[in-house]
């Protein structure tokens, strides 16, 4: 039995079915349903005792002991978060309390839990931390790619929450011994990914005719993964990764984002062709504040050590992801409804339009 946060998110539900499909064992699924968890994303496992869904917060810690004492789990997977940048710009109050003081109280549960184990279930405990790539800041056009050794410098409140959790449980181990691994990850896409996020967002408007904004020159560079991939390297670093260890994980697939939404209204034109094509939609809005221009991982650490690789291209795994939105129209619609169109509104209002592509 693992104990897994978030996994009703787009990362954390991708990583549920995974687990569930490859692994087989049981888990138990903790979930706040904050506007992007979704418990539509595991209809598929209706039914299936392997899957404990409970609904609570992860700084709620006596929740959390009892969890543990209820369920016994091996290890935690720590996905729980608010992940989105442009939210922590609006609202960065949220991001501490989960973020930082979420994974806090996760953190003592589960130590609390740990130390009172014998000797061999101890030795055997893991708990995974998943963090993100911008803990690092940004890079320069020709900067060589993070690697663990990179200094942290986050620049969004996302990021500096994130870098809080990350330290945190580099402390954990670092003083109490307690056996956490954390993974830093590039930009994921693909299948239940809210469209608040780039992909998902440009995917969802283009086939709704509606504009499609991009920050700035839209000549900032993310490295893309897709999410399987990330999933898998997960479970790699869970299985054979060494506590007190840091992961970076990455794509190999740097690409600049006007480059990004130009290569969805091409793969969609090909799929479902529209008179004027998709890329007339494009329009560059206001930039992101403190909008970081480039990352890139070096992932050479996890691909020697742990012998992990992606297994899809930008190529195949935008098809795939596109085809997914084009499937799913449903999900999108009942993601779409509730708080989104009051994001979309604060998001989007103030920024304008300041150019046709
Ligand atoms: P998401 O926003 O889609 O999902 C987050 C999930 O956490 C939701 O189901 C939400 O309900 C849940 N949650 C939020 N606050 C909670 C709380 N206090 N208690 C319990 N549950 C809570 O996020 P995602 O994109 O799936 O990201 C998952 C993790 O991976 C995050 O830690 C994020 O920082 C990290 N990450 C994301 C990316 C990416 O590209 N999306 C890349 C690298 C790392
Ligand atoms: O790098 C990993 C991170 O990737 C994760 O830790 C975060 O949880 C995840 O949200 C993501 O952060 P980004 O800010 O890179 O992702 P986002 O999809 O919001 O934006 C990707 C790029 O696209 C970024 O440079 C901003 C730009 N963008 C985004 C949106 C939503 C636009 O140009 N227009 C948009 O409307």
């Amino acid at each position: 039995m693992i104990l897994v946060t978030g996994g009703a998110g787009f990362i954390g539900s991708n990583f549920v079915i995974d687990w569930l499909g490859q692994v087989g064992e049981a888990l138990v699924n903790l979930d706040k349903l904050t506007y992007a968890g979704n418990l539509a994303n595991l209809a598929g496992l209706a039914g299936d005792a392997r899957h404990r869904f409970v609904r609570g917060d992860i700084a709620d810690r006596a929740l959390v002991e009892k969890l543990f004492a209820e369920h016994r789990p091996r290890a935690v997977v720590h996905f729980a978060a608010e992940s989105h940048v442009d939210r922590s710009i609006h609202g960065p109050g949220a991001f501490v309390k989960t973020n930082v003081l979420g994974t806090f109280e996760l953190l003592e549960a589960a130590r609390g839990w740990w130390e009172g184990l014998a000797r061999d279930e101890k030795a055997a405990f893991r708990f995974v931390h998943v963090s993100t790539d911008e803990v690092y800041g940004a890079l320069g056009e020709s900067d060589p790619a993070f690697t663990e050794a990179s200094p942290y410098a986050p620049n969004s409140p996302y990021s500096a929450s994130k870098a809080g959790s990350d330290h945190l449980v580099r402390a954990y181990h670092h003083t109490y011994g307690f056996p956490a691994l954390t993974t830093n990850c590039s930009n994921n896409y693909g299948p239940f990914q809210f469209p608040e996020k780039l992909i998902p967002l440009m995917i969802a408007n283009a086939l709704d005719a509606r504009p499609l904004p991009v920050y700035g020159d839209g000549r900032q560079v993310r490295d893309w993964l897709y999410v399987g991939d990330h999933c898998a390297a997960v479970r790699r670093v869970l299985e054979a990764g060494a506590p007190g260890e840091t992961y970076n994980i990455g794509g190999d697939a740097e690409r600049r984002n006007i480059d990004v939404v130009h290569a969805i209204c091409d793969a969609l034109e090909r799929l479902k062709p529209r008179a004027g094509g998709y890329r007339t939609f494009i329009t560059y809005v206001a930039d992101r504040p403190g909008h970081d221009r480039r990352y890139a991982m070096d992932a050479t650490k996890i691909r020697t050590r742990l012998g992990w690789a992606p297994r899809e291209t930008f190529q195949t795994g935008l098809a795939q992801t596109i085809r997914w939105y084009l499937d799913n129209a449903a999900w999108v619609e009942q993601v779409r409804s509730g708080e989104y169109g009051r994001w979309i509104e604060t998001n989007y209002a103030a920024r304008g339009s300041e150019a046709q592509a």
